[in-house]
């Protein structure tokens, strides 16, 4: 069944930051200072030893500001602004914990959570203010004194972000990008098949193809800063 109207849902992983010089989960070793990953970012690893989790985000958090937004999340904002003077509806949604969309101008949806950003656990309060934080500095919430502030991430067992408003826009959409994801992490890896079983178009760029990539799917394997600008071009030309 023809659908009334075109749209567009984006989701990018690690790999889009990649060529800023941020390293992906799965790359390299997957070690943190001898920490594995999934063992920093859980609720037990928090509950345990809240200054290694706090001190891994929060050095996690001062790197960005050595690392700038790529040819990839730049062509993902102009194609945004394009579409948004097109008035076809577009969402922008990120597994990535960094700011990098945000700093080429995308209105985006963080569903792990943003590093710069912390979340009170008692009231929810969230502090924006972290540039002057030294890493291993804790505050307490402004808003109500509890001294359990915690780095705004959504951590392995924690329900993502936005589910409902990304569960809309996949079943409406009508074409599906996935831009530098493994394709292991669930719920996010299952938003292809999502959009593919709705009736999108699906396109899906990596360096090698993901777990959960399809015949169907159209892949164009390379780095992002390489292939999604040409990607932006041709969805420019569908939409
Ligand atoms: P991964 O590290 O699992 O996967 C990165 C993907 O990017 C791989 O498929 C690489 O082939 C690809 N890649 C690497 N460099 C690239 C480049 N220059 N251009 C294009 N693709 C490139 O990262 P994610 O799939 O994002 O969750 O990981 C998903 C989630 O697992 C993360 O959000 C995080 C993690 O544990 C939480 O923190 C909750």
């Amino acid at each position: 069944m023809a659908r009334a109207r075109k749209s567009l849902v984006v989701l990018t992983g690690a790999g889009v930051s990649a060529d800023s010089g941020v390293q992906t989960f799965r790359g390299g070793g997957g070690l943190w200072e001898g920490h594995r990953v999934e063992d920093v970012a859980t609720p037990l690893a928090w509950a345990r030893d809240p200054r290694l989790v706090w001190r891994f985000y929060q050095l996690r958090r001062r790197a960005l500001r050595s690392v700038e937004p790529n040819a990839a999340h730049r062509a993902l904002a102009q194609l945004e602004r394009e579409l948004a003077a097109r008035g076809v509806p577009f969402l922008l949604v990120t597994q990535n914990v960094d700011d990098l969309h945000d700093r080429a101008g995308s209105s985006v949806l963080h569903m792990h959570g943003e590093l710069v950003q912390l979340r009170c656990e008692r009231c929810g309060a969230k502090v924006r203010e972290l540039e002057h934080l030294e890493p291993e500095e804790y505050v307490p919430c402004a808003a109500c004194g509890h001294a359990r502030v915690r780095p705004d991430i959504v951590w392995f067992g924690e329900l993502p972000y936005f589910m409902d408003e990304i569960e809309r826009a996949l079943l409406g959409c009508t074409h599906f990008v996935s831009i530098g994801t493994s394709g292991v992490v669930y719920p996010a890896a299952g938003f292809l098949s999502l959009a593919r079983h709705a009736g999108a178009r699906t396109w899906v760029n990596s360096l090698e193809a993901p777990e959960n990539l399809d015949p169907r799917d159209e892949f164009r394997a390379g780095r992002a800063i390489d292939v999604v600008p040409a990607l932006v071009d041709e969805l420019l030309r569908e939409l």
